[in-house]
């Protein structure tokens, strides 16, 4: 487990892959840590996960600051990384900054914005600030609606040189990583060995420094369509409605409590 942003680049130097999960909670942020993850995410992806809706662009900072630190306080030598929500980033470098300081006072390591070019400015901006910023591009769920859905990016010759362009000049203006969503395996593998700071991937390949996967996708707690090139580890939800079911019908019984 490695939880400065030091031993991240010198894991990458020494081409050791670490591991990231996403966590919205305190019991699963134990859990990860335990289990030795090298990184947690607190990801809007919880307005999809924990709160039931369509995509994640009614995350509030509120709630990314209260399950930023329900996670941070079980997260151990873990990195934590907290996102940047929709609507709380991109007005400015200055809403940017005080947005950000909110997340780390509650425990944040680093903090993860979407966006490429345009993010340059706030990119520069918070990490000359004392904020260290993680760069999200590829498939960028916040822009969904922009998208047309959660589509994979980079297919076309000029979307990839797009992106390792974003790519260098996000390193440049500070990004200590960068994260690239759905976008074509030997794309991400060419910006990673572009980029001298760690690169995570989301079904982006094989060839990123580390990999992220949504906690609720690898646990089979997804009961909704969980990505294709997400890795179910346990069959969650069949396990949970079996064990409730059970205590239901030990109650009605009167098995439980003897
Ligand atoms: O919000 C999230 O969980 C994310 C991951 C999909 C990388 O941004």
């Amino acid at each position: 487990m490695t939880k400065s942003l030091s031993q991240w680049d010198k894991a990458k130097r020494e081409g050791r892959r670490m591991s990231f999960i996403t966590a919205y909670d305190y019991p699963f942020a134990r859990l990860a840590a335990d289990a030795g993850m090298d990184g947690i995410l607190i990801g809007d992806s919880l307005g999809m996960m924990i709160a039931g809706e369509k995509d994640t662009l009614r995350v509030s900072l509120d709630q990314m600051e209260y399950h930023t630190r329900i996670v941070a306080a079980g997260a151990g030598q873990c990195l934590v990384m907290a996102d940047l929500p929709f609507g709380a980033f991109e007005e400015s470098p200055a809403q940017a900054f005080a947005s950000s300081a909110r997340l780390l006072k509650a425990g944040a390591d680093i903090v993860k914005l979407e966006g490429g070019a345009t993010m340059v400015e706030t990119v520069a901006f918070l990490s000359q600030r004392a904020i260290p910023v993680c760069a999200h591009i590829g498939l960028t769920p916040q822009h969904v609606r922009q998208l047309g859905g959660f589509k994979k990016q980079g297919k076309t010759e000029e979307a990839a040189a797009i992106l390792l362009a974003d790519a260098r000049a996000l390193e440049q203006a500070g990004a200590r990583m960068v994260l690239m969503e759905a976008i074509p395996s030997p794309l991400a593998a060419t910006i990673t060995q572009a980029l001298a700071v760690p690169s995570i991937g989301i079904g982006a390949g094989p060839g990123t420094d580390s990999q992220i996967l949504v906690l609720h996708d690898v646990l089979g707690l997804n009961t909704d369509r969980a990505p294709g090139f997400a890795k179910k580890y346990l069959e969650g939800a069949n396990l949970i409605r079996e064990a409730l079911a059970q205590y239901a019908s030990e109650v009605r019984t009167g098995q439980f409590p003897l």
